[in-house]
């Protein structure tokens, strides 16, 4: 779980990370502004499927390169018409191609699913998305936003400018007491190869 400053740097700042410009993005037409402006960041090349259209999602991704890294995109709930995202249909698409699968829950987290973890708990989706994304200020009524994600770095490789506030794996390390602080090699290098050393084996997958 990494914690961010709003759902919109939550958003933004993952889609920017995740991705570069060899990437390529499949994005529902009514996902959310800070989605977009992260696609847009993230240099990656954006192909815009219509609101919730499986097919024509499956024929944009029918004709791209198969070697390609690919994020496919949908809110849990869209915040435009209020309607669930295919859920289904698309974990069953990103599985096909072998798509980074992403939902942006920030209007079912508190809502949908048991206790509120949000539509990927209500559609039964666990273990099939990579990336679960909500927000703190919405029906949790605070401010903020998280994101929860798999720990698989060759699927989901993270770069070092993600702009996160804190992480579960970096509270722990300052907490550890000082005598085991001392850094070996390899930690040392681990560090380094993963930039803020936040996200890449920060949780189980969402
Ligand atoms: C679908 C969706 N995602 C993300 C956000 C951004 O969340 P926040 O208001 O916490 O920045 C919003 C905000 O309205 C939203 O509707």
């Amino acid at each position: 779980m990494v914690v961010f400053q709003s759902g919109f740097a939550a958003n933004a700042g993952t889609v920017a990370a995740v991705l570069t410009k060899d990437d390529v993005v499949i994005s529902d037409e009514l996902n959310h502004a800070s989605i977009i402006d992260g696609a847009r960041l993230s240099r990656a090349a954006i192909k815009v499927f219509p609101h919730k259209d499986v097919d024509a999602a499956r024929k944009i991704l029918t004709d791209l390169p198969a070697g390609q890294r690919k994020l496919l995109i949908t809110d849990g709930v869209f915040s435009m018409d209020g309607d669930l995202g295919a859920l289904p249909e698309l974990c069953a698409l990103a599985e096909e191609f072998g798509c980074i699968m992403m939902v942006d829950d920030a209007h079912a987290s508190g809502v949908f699913g048991s206790n509120g973890r949000g539509t990927i708990d209500h559609f039964g989706m666990h273990g099939r998305v990579d990336i679960q994304v909500g927000t703190l200020s919405k029906a949790i009524g605070a401010l903020g936003g998280y994101v929860a994600g798999s720990t698989d770095a060759d699927r989901v490789p993270v770069s070092p400018r993600a702009p996160v506030l804190c992480s579960r794996r970096r509270i722990r390390r300052r907490s550890r007491p000082r005598a085991s602080r001392r850094s070996t090699s390899s930690s040392r290098s681990r560090r380094s190869s993963s930039g803020c050393g936040t996200t890449r084996a920060s949780s189980r997958r969402a």
